[in-house]
């Protein structure tokens, strides 16, 4: 009751106090975290503006003030994967590989994303709705850092954060895009076309990948991709660059590492350096990038040469949303 009243309190007598011009809106309210600070993910379920209630697990990472804008990371699982699952893959909420950013794993339905054959087309569940509906949220309960939210996905996951980055109305909203054995179909393997349409938004639209080259999920090349054809890696990666304002076919800056068992593609773009970066990783399978084993190694092939994550968060850091933030049309606005 004593808690209650002092914090009605306190936002009545200090509404101008410490409110920096990126924070969200959650910066000004005196709501707390809806979990404990520095503890592992729990799940929270809210009601989407789009239509019922959908789940996501979030870790709030123990420095975090109520007033002090922090990034944050939207971290997609994979299909058939609990959002935990992704979480204690990329330590995303252990304080060794992140110590700033606040992570929300949401939650697919039936464990799937927009994206996927088998996944019900938009009209039914749509997955850009739900992840604009969950920023909302966020930005409202937490104290964000609109210059500074991030998403990062695993196959299916990462195959709905390049849909993210082509959404001409989410695309402005997330600073930067970073995904590992990313599911990206062609439009004859969905019931309706996706990838294929990217207007995104104005260039940088920094993008990093991981995948290995025996992939046997999601084929490095597409074609053998058994639940239909995906995008060749390489062509994916042109996409981008090319998005970013690189000619057709531009050349990448290529850096052998691990005695060239992995490849270092970066392209720079518009003055953009290294706006587009990926990693091809000989004879790794399906996962996250680690050099510990984890639980689906018998997809992942084991351990790999490095660990994803500190350089995702390397890259997330470098590529903060440029200042002003890209306009829209309503046009664009309406399409979601
Ligand atoms: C990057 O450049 C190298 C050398 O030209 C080329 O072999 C490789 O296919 C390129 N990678 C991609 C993803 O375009
Ligand atoms: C995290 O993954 C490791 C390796 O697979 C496993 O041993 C451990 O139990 C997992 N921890 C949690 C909290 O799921």
């Amino acid at each position: 009751m004593l808690l209650h009243d002092l914090i009605g309190l306190s936002g009545l007598l200090f509404p101008l106090l410490a409110v920096a011009t990126k924070g969200s809106t959650g910066c000004n309210s005196v709501h707390p975290p809806l979990v404990i600070p520095g503890e592992p993910s729990q799940a929270i379920r809210f009601l989407t503006a789009h239509g019922g209630k959908r789940s996501f697990n979030l870790h709030i990472p123990a420095a975090y003030q109520a007033k002090e804008p922090v990034p944050l990371i939207l971290a997609f699982h994979g299909k058939n994967q609990a959002p935990t699952t992704f979480e204690n893959e990329t330590q995303l909420s252990n304080p060794a590989f992140n110590d700033e950013a606040i992570v929300a794993f949401p939650q697919g339905v039936k464990e799937q994303w927009t994206g996927d054959p088998a996944a019900p087309p938009l009209s039914q569940v749509n997955d850009l709705l739900y992840t604009s509906d969950l920023l909302d949220y966020l930005q409202a309960t937490h104290c964000i850092d609109l210059d500074r939210i991030y998403a990062y996905g695993f196959s299916n996951g990462g195959g709905l954060v390049d849909l993210l980055a082509c959404n001409a109305n989410l695309a402005p909203r997330i600073a930067a895009f970073a995904a590992t054995s990313a599911a990206v179909y062609q439009d004859k393997a969905l019931k309706e076309p996706l990838f294929s349409l990217c207007p995104s938004r104005e260039s940088p639209v920094p993008f990093l990948t991981f995948h290995g080259t025996s992939d046997p999920v999601i084929d490095y090349d597409g074609y053998r991709t058994s639940d239909g054809p995906s995008w060749p890696v390489q062509n994916r990666m042109q996409g981008w660059a090319e998005r970013n304002g690189c000619p057709n076919g531009a050349e990448n800056s290529t850096i052998q590492l691990f005695g060239g068992k992995v490849q270092k593609y970066s392209w720079t773009c518009d003055d953009f350096e290294d706006v587009v970066v990926h990693y091809r990783i000989e004879g790794f399978g399906h996962g996250v990038p680690t050099t510990t084993p984890l639980d689906n190694d018998g997809q992942r092939y084991g351990p790999t040469f490095f660990n994803a994550t500190p350089i995702v968060m390397d890259f997330f850091r470098a590529w903060p949303l440029p200042e002003p933030l890209p306009e829209l049309s309503q046009d664009t606005r309406d399409e979601l």
